[in-house]
């Protein structure tokens, strides 16, 4: 098309067949990739292959086969370019535990290039941004689990990265330090214009940040999608919560050709056309039943991401076989 679209620009990150191995175990398969501008959420079990994902494309691990890149830039040869470009949050703690919060900052500037008055000054920058400012001067031993992830990330945005990306960054935290880390990376998205990449297990951190999602499953990609784009694969429903008489209200429904699934006394109608509400209230009419309460059901993006995997025939049962270890052992 010829117009112009401001979400048409180039990926900021590609991956062509890429496969890595540890030995003899296959960690990676056939990865293809174009990660857009924007949140983007890279989800997946325990073992599934996240963490080395973004160790392959920050040039951290060398790759078994296949290429990529990251800003244009090759993660087989130009690791430490990218690394200087990329803010990257790892998965366990770096930290130098007798280090003022402060200087453990700097000094990861200091790592990346900045010379050290920059560095200084950036530190006490982006600990503030954290949320950080009143313990700068605090040394790193005496903080909980939602100041390290915090230092964490203040490292990564040191030196001012357009793209960051954040290995499990609400892993350990409670709610109140859950919020306010995905309430700072959603501000450095909208506000600052940034891209993020972040891996969870947590469907619920990447529904509040991310646009577009990418689902690892034992190594291998099984979806890639927009949020928006999952959200229309599904089906319309309508829920009703009726009182009396749930299974002939089952069997009403099917008998007009309405399909219908039943969670108790709560059954979901598929939108099929206007005429749906219409023909369910006529059912529930005929099956004797109470309408207690009937709207549209809104999926989550947990629900979306079931019928899609059910749609693609995909060996993924439930939410367990698809969000708990996987225990293939050799760790
Ligand atoms: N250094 C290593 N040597 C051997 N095997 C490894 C190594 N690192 C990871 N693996 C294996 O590769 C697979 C993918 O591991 P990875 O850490 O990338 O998964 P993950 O999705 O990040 O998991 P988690 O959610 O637990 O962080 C796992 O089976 C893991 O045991
Ligand atoms: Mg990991």
């Amino acid at each position: 098309m010829a117009e112009e679209d401001p979400f048409s620009e180039a990926p900021v990150i590609t991956a062509k067949g890429l496969r890595k191995m540890y030995g003899p175990h296959l960690a990676l398969d056939d990865i293809n990739l174009e990660i857009p501008r924007g949140a983007v959420g890279i989800l997946g079990p325990n073992g599934a292959g996240k963490s080395t994902l973004f160790k392959c494309l920050l040039g951290l691990i060398t790759t078994t086969s296949g290429e990529g890149s990251v800003l244009g830039l090759d993660i087989r040869t130009q690791g430490e370019q990218i690394r200087s470009k990329i803010g990257y949050m790892p998965e366990y703690n770096a930290l130098d535990p007798n280090l003022f919060a402060v200087d453990q900052v700097r000094y990861s500037g200091e790592l990346l290039g900045m010379n050290s008055k920059n560095a200084t000054q950036r530190a006490h920058e982006v600990l503030e941004y954290v949320g950080l400012k009143d313990q700068r001067y605090r040394k790193i031993e005496t903080f909980s689990t939602g100041m390290l992830q915090a230092t964490k990330l203040a490292c990564a945005l040191v030196h001012d990265p357009d793209i960051l990306i954040c290995d499990e960054p609400t892993n350990g935290l409670d709610q109140r330090a859950r919020g306010f880390m995905l309430q700072t990376l959603n501000r450095t998205v909208r506000e600052g214009n940034r891209s993020v990449l972040m891996s969870s297990h947590v469907m619920d951190d990447v529904q509040d940040l991310c646009d577009s999602i990418v689902m690892i499953h034992k190594g291998r990609i099984v979806v890639q999608s927009s949020i928006e784009d999952l959200v229309q694969q599904v089906d319309k429903e309508i829920e009703m919560v009726i009182w009396g008489g749930a299974s002939k209200m089952e069997s009403e429904l099917s008998s007009m050709g309405l399909e219908n699934r039943r969670l108790g006394r709560v059954i979901r109608i598929k939108m099929e056309s206007e005429s749906t509400v219409e023909k369910a209230l006529q059912a529930a009419v005929s099956a004797g039943v109470q309408v207690r309460q009937m709207k549209e059901y809104e999926p989550d993006l947990e629900d979306i991401f079931l019928l899609v995997m059910d749609k693609l025939g995909a060996q993924i049962k439930g939410t367990e076989d698809l969000m708990t270890s996987e225990h293939t052992g050799g760790d």
